[in-house]
C-alpha cells in the first residue's frame, strides 16, 4: 500500500476516534451530579471565573465575550439598541446575541 495512503487513513481513523470522544457532561442519561462532575473538570478556572461573571450588553462585545467565557449578560435600565428602539430593533439585538458565542 502506497505510504501516503497509509498516513491519510491513520490521520482519517484518529480524526473519527477524536470525533467519537464520549462527553459524560452531555449524556442526559447521566445522573446531573455526574454531568456537572464532568463538566467542572474540563473547565480552566479561566472558564469558571468567566461563567459567573456579567457584563452590561454596551459594554460587551462578541471578542469579549468568548474571550473570557462571559456567563450572562444585562442589559440594563437606559441600555437600548438605540434611541427610540422599536419592538423589532429589541427582537433583532436579542437574536443577535447567540451568533456572538459561535463566531
Ligand atoms: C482576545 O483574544 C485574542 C487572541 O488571544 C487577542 O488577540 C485579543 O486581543 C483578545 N481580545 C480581548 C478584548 O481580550
Amino acid at each position: 500500500m502506497n505510504p501516503r495512503l497509509v498516513g491519510l487513513l491513520f490521520l482519517c481513523v484518529c480524526t473519527a476516534l477524536a470525533e467519537s470522544e464520549y462527553i459524560k457532561y452531555k449524556d442526559p442519561q447521566q445522573p446531573i451530579n455526574t454531568r456537572i462532575r464532568d463538566l467542572m473538570r474540563r473547565m480552566t478556572l479561566g472558564e469558571k471565573i468567566g461563567q459567573m461573571m456579567q457584563l452590561e450588553r454596551a459594554n460587551m462585545t462578541p471578542e469579549i465575550m468568548r474571550n473570557y467565557s462571559i456567563g450572562s449578560l444585562l442589559s440594563a435600565g437606559g441600555s437600548v439598541p438605540r434611541p427610540r428602539a422599536t419592538p423589532e430593533d429589541w427582537v433583532n439585538m436579542v437574536n443577535s446575541l447567540p451568533k456572538w458565542i459561535s463566531l
